[in-house]
Protein backbone atom coordinates (compact mmCIF):
# COMPACT_ATOMS: atom_id res chain seq x y z
CA UNK A 1 0.00 0.00 0.00
CA UNK A 2 1.37 3.48 -0.51
CA UNK A 3 2.37 5.29 3.04
CA UNK A 4 3.12 9.09 3.08
CA UNK A 5 6.87 8.87 4.59
CA UNK A 6 8.25 12.38 6.18
CA UNK A 7 11.27 13.39 3.98
CA UNK A 8 11.99 17.35 5.02
CA UNK A 9 11.07 19.42 7.63
CA UNK A 10 11.68 23.53 8.16
CA UNK A 11 10.64 26.12 10.55
CA UNK A 12 10.89 29.62 10.72
CA UNK A 13 10.28 31.63 13.91
CA UNK A 14 10.37 35.73 13.54
CA UNK A 15 13.63 37.52 15.14
CA UNK A 16 11.43 39.78 17.61
CA UNK A 17 11.31 38.32 21.00
CA UNK A 18 8.31 39.69 23.52
CA UNK A 19 9.13 38.44 26.90
CA UNK A 20 6.39 37.67 29.74
CA UNK A 21 8.14 40.67 31.67
CA UNK A 22 8.17 42.42 27.72
CA UNK A 23 4.24 42.02 28.93
CA UNK A 24 4.23 43.26 32.41
CA UNK A 25 4.44 46.59 30.81
CA UNK A 26 1.78 46.36 28.18
CA UNK A 27 -1.43 44.58 30.27
CA UNK A 28 -1.78 43.71 34.01
CA UNK A 29 0.14 40.14 34.38
CA UNK A 30 3.42 38.90 35.86
CA UNK A 31 5.95 36.97 34.41
CA UNK A 32 5.14 34.35 37.31
CA UNK A 33 1.66 34.33 36.64
CA UNK A 34 2.09 33.28 32.65
CA UNK A 35 5.11 30.88 33.58
CA UNK A 36 2.69 29.22 36.18
CA UNK A 37 -0.51 29.17 34.53
CA UNK A 38 1.00 28.07 31.11
CA UNK A 39 4.83 27.21 30.70
CA UNK A 40 5.46 30.20 28.61
CA UNK A 41 8.37 32.22 28.74
CA UNK A 42 8.57 34.47 25.62
CA UNK A 43 6.74 34.20 22.05
CA UNK A 44 8.37 35.49 18.77
CA UNK A 45 6.13 38.27 16.74
CA UNK A 46 6.64 38.95 13.01
CA UNK A 47 8.03 42.15 12.27
CA UNK A 48 5.55 44.90 10.36
CA UNK A 49 6.29 43.92 6.97
CA UNK A 50 6.04 40.28 7.78
CA UNK A 51 2.98 38.34 6.43
CA UNK A 52 2.09 34.82 6.97
CA UNK A 53 2.91 33.81 3.63
CA UNK A 54 6.90 35.33 4.76
CA UNK A 55 6.66 33.06 7.35
CA UNK A 56 5.61 30.21 5.60
CA UNK A 57 8.12 30.25 2.56
CA UNK A 58 10.97 31.04 5.10
CA UNK A 59 9.95 28.02 6.87
CA UNK A 60 8.60 26.11 3.12
CA UNK A 61 11.86 26.71 1.70
CA UNK A 62 13.85 25.30 4.50
CA UNK A 63 12.13 21.68 3.98
CA UNK A 64 13.19 21.80 0.94
CA UNK A 65 16.71 22.23 1.64
CA UNK A 66 16.50 19.66 4.06
CA UNK A 67 14.84 17.12 1.69
CA UNK A 68 17.11 18.24 -1.18
CA UNK A 69 14.52 18.84 -3.35
CA UNK A 70 13.84 22.53 -5.29
CA UNK A 71 10.00 23.57 -5.61
CA UNK A 72 9.20 22.00 -8.59
CA UNK A 73 9.44 18.70 -7.24
CA UNK A 74 6.84 19.28 -5.28
CA UNK A 75 2.90 18.49 -6.39
CA UNK A 76 0.43 20.54 -3.81
CA UNK A 77 0.93 22.53 -1.02
CA UNK A 78 -1.65 22.52 1.82
CA UNK A 79 -0.91 25.52 4.30
CA UNK A 80 -2.67 25.85 7.33
CA UNK A 81 -3.45 28.89 8.81
CA UNK A 82 -5.95 31.37 10.62
CA UNK A 83 -4.51 34.11 9.87
CA UNK A 84 -4.16 34.43 6.11
CA UNK A 85 -2.19 37.54 4.41
CA UNK A 86 -5.97 38.26 2.78
CA UNK A 87 -9.75 36.86 2.67
CA UNK A 88 -8.73 35.80 -1.02
CA UNK A 89 -6.91 34.20 -2.44
CA UNK A 90 -4.84 31.61 -0.22
CA UNK A 91 -1.96 32.33 0.89
CA UNK A 92 -0.59 29.23 -0.25
CA UNK A 93 -0.66 30.42 -3.65
CA UNK A 94 1.66 32.65 -2.58
CA UNK A 95 3.95 29.84 -1.14
CA UNK A 96 3.64 28.29 -4.59
CA UNK A 97 5.00 30.95 -6.95
CA UNK A 98 7.91 31.67 -4.47
CA UNK A 99 9.16 28.22 -3.87
CA UNK A 100 9.41 28.15 -8.07
CA UNK A 101 6.51 25.07 -7.74
CA UNK A 102 5.36 24.93 -11.89
CA UNK A 103 2.01 23.15 -11.99
CA UNK A 104 0.18 20.95 -9.33
CA UNK A 105 -2.45 22.96 -6.35
CA UNK A 106 -2.12 24.84 -3.52
CA UNK A 107 -4.95 25.75 -0.99
CA UNK A 108 -5.24 26.86 2.76
CA UNK A 109 -6.67 24.92 5.12
CA UNK A 110 -8.56 26.04 8.47
CA UNK A 111 -9.20 23.88 11.75
CA UNK A 112 -7.64 26.68 13.73
CA UNK A 113 -4.57 25.31 16.32
CA UNK A 114 -5.22 21.77 14.54
CA UNK A 115 -4.77 22.89 11.45
CA UNK A 116 -1.45 21.00 10.83
CA UNK A 117 -3.08 17.73 11.94
CA UNK A 118 -6.02 18.12 9.47
CA UNK A 119 -3.17 19.53 6.82
CA UNK A 120 -1.22 15.99 6.78
CA UNK A 121 -4.21 14.07 7.43
CA UNK A 122 -5.69 15.81 4.12
CA UNK A 123 -2.36 15.37 2.17
CA UNK A 124 -1.92 11.83 3.16
CA UNK A 125 -5.00 11.34 1.57
CA UNK A 126 -3.95 12.66 -1.78
CA UNK A 127 -1.04 10.43 -1.14
CA UNK A 128 -2.61 7.79 -0.50
CA UNK A 129 -5.29 7.59 -3.38
CA UNK A 130 -2.65 8.02 -6.13
CA UNK A 131 -3.15 11.31 -7.08
CA UNK A 132 0.36 12.70 -5.86
CA UNK A 133 3.52 12.20 -5.32
CA UNK A 134 4.89 14.83 -2.93
CA UNK A 135 2.95 17.62 -0.58
CA UNK A 136 4.42 20.34 1.65
CA UNK A 137 2.35 20.46 4.35
CA UNK A 138 2.85 24.00 6.59
CA UNK A 139 1.52 25.57 9.44
CA UNK A 140 2.11 29.38 9.66
CA UNK A 141 0.59 31.99 12.04
CA UNK A 142 0.53 35.95 12.71
CA UNK A 143 -1.35 35.45 15.75
CA UNK A 144 -0.58 38.71 16.89
CA UNK A 145 -2.55 40.09 14.37
CA UNK A 146 -5.67 39.09 15.73
CA UNK A 147 -4.96 39.91 19.57
CA UNK A 148 -6.86 42.21 21.74
CA UNK A 149 -3.59 43.88 23.03
CA UNK A 150 -5.53 44.96 25.90
CA UNK A 151 -6.94 41.69 26.72
CA UNK A 152 -4.62 40.11 28.96
CA UNK A 153 -6.15 36.43 29.40
CA UNK A 154 -5.14 36.04 25.35
CA UNK A 155 -2.35 38.31 24.41
CA UNK A 156 -0.24 36.51 26.89
CA UNK A 157 -0.69 32.94 25.54
CA UNK A 158 0.10 33.33 21.00
CA UNK A 159 2.80 34.20 19.11
CA UNK A 160 4.24 33.98 15.27
CA UNK A 161 5.60 31.29 13.69
CA UNK A 162 5.76 28.92 10.82
CA UNK A 163 6.68 25.22 10.17
CA UNK A 164 6.77 22.71 7.22
CA UNK A 165 7.37 19.03 6.49
CA UNK A 166 7.80 17.53 2.68
CA UNK A 167 5.47 14.09 1.99
CA UNK A 168 6.28 11.55 -0.06
CA UNK A 169 4.46 8.62 -1.24
CA UNK A 170 6.47 5.50 -0.62
CA UNK A 171 5.59 1.67 -0.64
CA UNK A 172 4.49 -0.11 2.44
CA UNK A 173 3.20 -3.80 3.80
CA UNK A 174 0.03 -2.44 5.21
CA UNK A 175 2.05 -3.13 8.71
CA UNK A 176 2.86 -1.08 11.23
CA UNK A 177 6.12 -1.87 10.14
CA UNK A 178 6.13 0.57 7.44
CA UNK A 179 7.39 4.31 7.55
CA UNK A 180 5.21 6.82 7.38
CA UNK A 181 1.41 7.54 8.51
CA UNK A 182 0.11 4.57 10.22
CA UNK A 183 -3.16 6.13 11.13
CA UNK A 184 -4.98 9.34 11.79
CA UNK A 185 -8.19 10.81 13.34
CA UNK A 186 -9.77 13.98 12.93
CA UNK A 187 -13.16 15.46 15.12
CA UNK A 188 -14.66 18.82 15.44
CA UNK A 189 -18.07 19.96 17.10
CA UNK A 190 -19.54 22.87 16.45
CA UNK A 191 -21.17 22.99 19.70
CA UNK A 192 -18.20 24.42 21.36
CA UNK A 193 -17.62 27.63 18.72
CA UNK A 194 -18.14 30.16 21.05
CA UNK A 195 -15.73 28.76 23.71
CA UNK A 196 -12.79 29.47 21.31
CA UNK A 197 -13.50 32.21 18.70
CA UNK A 198 -12.90 35.96 16.67
CA UNK A 199 -15.49 38.24 17.24
CA UNK A 200 -15.51 39.14 13.75
CA UNK A 201 -14.94 37.86 10.12
CA UNK A 202 -15.37 39.39 6.55
CA UNK A 203 -19.15 37.70 6.34
CA UNK A 204 -20.25 39.33 9.82
CA UNK A 205 -18.49 41.95 10.42
CA UNK A 206 -16.01 42.89 7.59
CA UNK A 207 -13.24 42.93 10.19
CA UNK A 208 -11.10 39.60 10.98
CA UNK A 209 -12.26 40.30 14.77
CA UNK A 210 -9.70 39.53 17.83
CA UNK A 211 -9.09 36.37 19.79
CA UNK A 212 -11.70 35.23 22.74
CA UNK A 213 -11.60 32.29 24.75
CA UNK A 214 -13.14 31.10 27.82
CA UNK A 215 -9.95 29.65 29.31
CA UNK A 216 -11.14 27.45 31.70
CA UNK A 217 -13.23 25.56 29.69
CA UNK A 218 -11.05 25.43 26.46
CA UNK A 219 -8.65 23.72 29.04
CA UNK A 220 -11.10 21.17 30.31
CA UNK A 221 -12.11 20.08 26.73
CA UNK A 222 -8.51 20.01 25.88
CA UNK A 223 -7.27 17.47 27.85
CA UNK A 224 -10.46 15.25 27.31
CA UNK A 225 -10.42 15.11 23.32
CA UNK A 226 -6.49 14.95 23.09
CA UNK A 227 -6.76 11.58 25.36
CA UNK A 228 -9.56 10.31 23.31
CA UNK A 229 -7.56 11.54 19.84
CA UNK A 230 -4.41 9.82 21.47
CA UNK A 231 -5.64 6.62 22.42
CA UNK A 232 -7.80 6.20 19.29
CA UNK A 233 -4.78 6.43 17.17
CA UNK A 234 -3.04 3.54 19.19
CA UNK A 235 -5.98 1.54 19.77
CA UNK A 236 -7.15 1.58 15.43
CA UNK A 237 -3.35 -0.20 14.81
CA UNK A 238 -3.51 -2.30 17.67
CA UNK A 239 0.08 -0.50 19.60
CA UNK A 240 0.22 1.09 22.64
CA UNK A 241 0.75 3.70 25.03
CA UNK A 242 4.62 1.67 25.49
CA UNK A 243 5.08 1.64 21.83
CA UNK A 244 5.81 5.52 21.51
CA UNK A 245 9.32 7.07 21.21
CA UNK A 246 7.89 10.54 20.93
CA UNK A 247 4.72 12.68 21.47
CA UNK A 248 4.66 15.64 19.52
CA UNK A 249 1.50 17.75 21.00
CA UNK A 250 0.26 21.06 19.71
CA UNK A 251 1.66 23.78 22.02
CA UNK A 252 -0.79 25.60 23.98
CA UNK A 253 0.03 24.99 27.73
CA UNK A 254 2.89 22.78 29.30
CA UNK A 255 -0.46 21.96 31.81
CA UNK A 256 -2.46 20.84 29.14
CA UNK A 257 0.05 18.84 27.49
CA UNK A 258 1.25 17.39 30.86
CA UNK A 259 -2.28 16.40 31.73
CA UNK A 260 -2.95 14.60 28.53
CA UNK A 261 0.40 12.30 28.57
CA UNK A 262 -0.14 11.54 32.21
CA UNK A 263 -3.35 9.58 31.64
CA UNK A 264 -1.04 7.22 29.43
CA UNK A 265 1.59 6.78 31.62
CA UNK A 266 3.93 8.36 29.19
CA UNK A 267 7.06 9.81 30.97
CA UNK A 268 7.90 13.11 30.46
CA UNK A 269 11.37 12.55 28.41
CA UNK A 270 9.17 11.43 25.49
CA UNK A 271 7.04 14.58 25.30
CA UNK A 272 8.40 17.37 23.06
CA UNK A 273 7.73 20.96 25.18
CA UNK A 274 8.79 24.21 22.94
CA UNK A 275 5.88 26.30 24.50
CA UNK A 276 8.36 28.14 26.41
CA UNK A 277 9.89 29.60 23.52
CA UNK A 278 7.27 30.58 21.56
CA UNK A 279 3.76 30.22 23.10
CA UNK A 280 0.94 28.72 21.42
CA UNK A 281 1.52 29.32 17.59
CA UNK A 282 -1.79 27.47 16.18
CA UNK A 283 -1.10 25.64 13.03
CA UNK A 284 2.61 26.52 13.57
CA UNK A 285 2.85 24.81 16.69
CA UNK A 286 3.15 20.74 15.90
CA UNK A 287 5.72 21.46 12.46
CA UNK A 288 8.06 23.83 15.21
CA UNK A 289 8.13 21.24 17.87
CA UNK A 290 8.79 18.43 15.22
CA UNK A 291 11.61 20.60 13.49
CA UNK A 292 13.07 21.34 17.17
CA UNK A 293 12.98 17.56 18.05
CA UNK A 294 14.73 16.58 14.59
CA UNK A 295 17.53 19.42 15.25
CA UNK A 296 18.10 17.71 18.76
CA UNK A 297 18.21 14.29 17.49
CA UNK A 298 15.50 13.02 19.15
CA UNK A 299 13.55 11.59 16.22
CA UNK A 300 15.59 7.77 14.91
CA UNK A 301 14.62 5.75 11.78
CA UNK A 302 11.99 3.61 12.83
CA UNK A 303 10.86 5.85 16.13
CA UNK A 304 7.03 6.03 16.05
CA UNK A 305 5.62 9.22 17.13
CA UNK A 306 2.54 10.91 17.82
CA UNK A 307 1.11 14.24 16.58
CA UNK A 308 -1.85 15.95 18.10
CA UNK A 309 -4.01 19.03 18.14
CA UNK A 310 -7.03 20.47 19.72
CA UNK A 311 -8.55 23.82 18.81
CA UNK A 312 -11.03 26.34 18.17
CA UNK A 313 -14.06 24.92 16.76
CA UNK A 314 -13.73 22.59 18.61
CA UNK A 315 -11.51 20.37 16.28
CA UNK A 316 -9.12 17.82 17.56
CA UNK A 317 -7.29 15.11 15.97
CA UNK A 318 -3.95 13.17 15.95
CA UNK A 319 -1.58 11.26 13.42
CA UNK A 320 0.62 8.62 13.98
CA UNK A 321 3.92 8.14 12.06
CA UNK A 322 6.68 5.52 11.83
CA UNK A 323 9.96 7.77 11.09
N1 LIG B 1 -2.15 37.72 34.08
C1 LIG B 1 -2.59 37.76 35.33
N2 LIG B 1 -3.81 37.37 35.73
C2 LIG B 1 -4.63 36.88 34.76
C3 LIG B 1 -4.24 36.80 33.43
C4 LIG B 1 -2.95 37.24 33.09
N3 LIG B 1 -2.48 37.19 31.84
N4 LIG B 1 -5.25 36.28 32.71
C5 LIG B 1 -6.25 36.04 33.58
N5 LIG B 1 -5.87 36.41 34.82
C6 LIG B 1 -6.64 36.34 36.05
C7 LIG B 1 -8.12 36.24 35.82
O1 LIG B 1 -8.68 37.55 35.61
C8 LIG B 1 -8.60 35.63 37.11
O2 LIG B 1 -8.65 36.62 38.10
P1 LIG B 1 -9.83 36.62 39.20
O3 LIG B 1 -9.64 35.32 39.94
O4 LIG B 1 -9.54 37.83 39.99
O5 LIG B 1 -11.10 36.65 38.40
C9 LIG B 1 -7.45 34.68 37.47
O6 LIG B 1 -6.30 35.13 36.73
C10 LIG B 1 -7.75 33.24 37.12
O7 LIG B 1 -8.24 33.21 35.78
P2 LIG B 1 -8.63 31.86 35.09
O8 LIG B 1 -9.03 32.13 33.68
O9 LIG B 1 -9.59 31.11 35.94
O10 LIG B 1 -7.20 31.16 35.14
P3 LIG B 1 -6.81 29.70 34.76
O11 LIG B 1 -6.11 29.06 35.87
O12 LIG B 1 -7.94 28.94 34.12
O13 LIG B 1 -5.71 29.95 33.62
C11 LIG B 1 -5.54 29.91 31.22
C12 LIG B 1 -6.08 30.65 32.44
C13 LIG B 1 -4.03 29.91 31.27
C14 LIG B 1 -6.00 30.64 29.96
C15 LIG B 1 -6.07 28.48 31.25
O14 LIG B 1 -7.46 28.44 31.45
C16 LIG B 1 -5.76 27.76 29.99
O15 LIG B 1 -4.63 27.45 29.71
N6 LIG B 1 -6.76 27.41 29.19
C17 LIG B 1 -6.54 26.77 27.93
C18 LIG B 1 -6.59 27.80 26.91
C19 LIG B 1 -5.58 27.65 25.83
O16 LIG B 1 -4.53 27.13 25.95
N7 LIG B 1 -6.01 28.16 24.70
C20 LIG B 1 -5.20 28.20 23.58
C21 LIG B 1 -5.99 27.96 22.38
S1 LIG B 1 -6.81 26.45 22.46
C22 LIG B 1 -5.68 25.39 22.31
O17 LIG B 1 -4.74 25.64 21.66
C23 LIG B 1 -5.88 24.13 23.01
Amino acid sequence: MIRSTVIGSGAYLPDRVVTNKDLEAIVDTSDQWIRERTGIERRHIAADHQKTSDLAILAASRALDDAGLMGSDIDAIILATATPDETFPATAVKVQAAIGMQGGFAFDLQAVCTGFIYAITTADMYIKSGMVKRVMVIGAETFSRILDWEDRTTCVLFGDGAGAVILEAAEGDGTTDDRGILNSCLYSDGTKHHLLQTDGGASSTQTVGHVRMLGREVFRHAVVNLADAFAEVLNGVNLSPDDIDLVVPHQANKRILDATVKKFGIPKEKVVVTVQEHANTSAASVPLALNHALKEGRIAKGDLIILEGMGGGFTWGASLIRW
